[in-house]
């Protein structure tokens, strides 16, 4: 049997607390400090406590060599060995964890990326459960345990000695721009129109160009920029209320500007589903259509390989495609969202999305503002809300 390490794993020595009875007796308050050897490693879904001696042995071993596991026994402690087999850490060849492993091999992440994005998933979180916890924890308000936030603007010198600018004249898209004002107020009941809808989405997913760049490279034109012009982010789609598509799961296709159905749902089970993708976050729920951006790594990374700012690139393109949905919803006079707290894994579920493929990395949606503001809303100018509101 012959066997080699993953491709990309990281340690990260982490303090836990324990709770320890013994240490009550002497007046101590029964908490004690463990440090931990923890590997972070993409092919795996959850990282893994390590022994001291097998993040030792785990430096030792060869990701390119597939070596014999009696060679290994002997030249490393027996029990580190079969503690990295246990863990996924060191692959049996021909192995399914050993497939799982050539893929990130082939899809060339680098590794602090690789690490970054698949450390950073979540799974059923919801963050009711997690503001509560924090609110218990600091005992009082959010803010009273923040304190007060660093200044909004990093001055580098006087105010008499700054040079103005030219304030610019209103414009269509100033009016526009003070018009987006993120929606945590949908209107519960009113369906999108087939025509909004489609217009929204094209505006920002929708290829307005495909271009033969060289053979076996096309490359799309939209309305957003993307890196590399590669525009490696999918769009998928929970359609809750739009007139004339059933509620369910679907993928967008920027060239033909078509919905591919993945799955139809109930109007609960879309619900439902909406409710796990955005963590819990009841004021989105209701949006008639949350639109999941969702970066195809192999794409972008045939282009960067192994590149630092490879995986920077694909947030950034995320960015640029939800500001412009934002954008194009706020000009048809329908309202916004995007949210970076969400369910991934939940996500990657729904869809049948393989994480080492594809990778949600927001959430957004749109529909018609509510008449009530039950929810904050960060709209200091009043540019929707006669009332002030004063917290984002
Ligand atoms: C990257 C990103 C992540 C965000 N995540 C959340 C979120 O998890 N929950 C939420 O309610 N709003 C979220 N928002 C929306 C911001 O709270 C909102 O943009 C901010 O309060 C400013 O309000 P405005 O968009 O109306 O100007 C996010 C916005 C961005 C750009």
């Amino acid at each position: 049997m012959r066997l080699r390490r993953c491709a990309i794993v990281h340690l990260e020595p982490r303090e836990r607390l324990v709770f320890d009875l013994a240490l009550l007796g002497d007046g101590g308050n029964g908490l004690r400090n463990v440090i931990e050897w923890i590997a972070l490693a993409p092919h795996l879904d959850d990282e893994v406590t390590l022994s001291a001696d097998a993040a030792q042995t785990l430096g030792a071993l060869s990701p390119s060599e597939w070596r014999e596991l009696d060679d290994l026994h002997v030249a490393h402690p027996p029990a580190a060995v079969d503690a990295l087999r246990d863990a996924g850490l060191l692959l049996t060849e021909d192995s399914a964890q050993a497939a799982r492993d050539e893929r990130v091999r082939a899809t060339r992440w680098r590794g602090t990326s690789a690490v970054m994005h698949y450390a950073s998933r979540w799974r059923g979180v919801d963050t009711k459960d997690a503001e509560q916890r924090f609110t218990e924890l600091s005992e009082g308000s959010l803010l009273d345990a923040l304190g007060a936030a660093p200044p909004p603007v990093r001055e580098r010198s006087a105010a008499g000695q700054r040079q103005s600018l030219l304030r610019p004249q209103s414009s269509a898209l100033d009016a526009l721009l003070a018009r987006r004002v993120t929606c945590r107020n949908f209107d519960t009941a009113q369906a999108l129109t087939l025509e909004q809808f489609s217009t929204v989405l094209f505006r920002a997913f929708g290829a307005r160009a495909v271009h033969d760049y060289a053979p076996g490279v096309q490359l799309l034109k939209k309305g957003v920029p993307s890196a590399g012009g590669l525009h490696a982010t999918e769009c998928y789609l929970l359609v809750q209320r739009i007139d004339g598509i059933a509620p369910g799961a679907y993928h967008y296709h920027p060239i033909d500007h078509a919905l591919e159905p993945i799955r139809t749902l109930s109007a609960d089970e879309a619900a439902a589903l909406a409710s796990r993708f955005v963590a819990g976050q009841q004021y989105f729920i209701s949006a008639p259509v949350l639109v999941m951006p969702t970066s195809r790594f192999e794409r972008n990374f045939w282009k960067y390989r192994n590149h630092a700012k490879a995986y920077r690139a694909l947030i950034l393109d995320v960015g640029h495609l939800s500001q412009t949905l934002y954008l194009a919803a706020t000009e048809l006079g329908l309202a916004a969202f995007v949210t970076a707290a969400i369910n991934e894994v939940d996500i990657e579920q729904a869809f049948g999305l393989d994480p080492l493929e594809e990778g949600p990395l927001a959430v957004c949606g749109f529909g018609y503002r509510g008449a009530e503001r039950n929810e904050v809303e960060f709209d200091p100018s009043h540019a929707i809300w006669p009332a002030p509101c004063n917290r984002p």
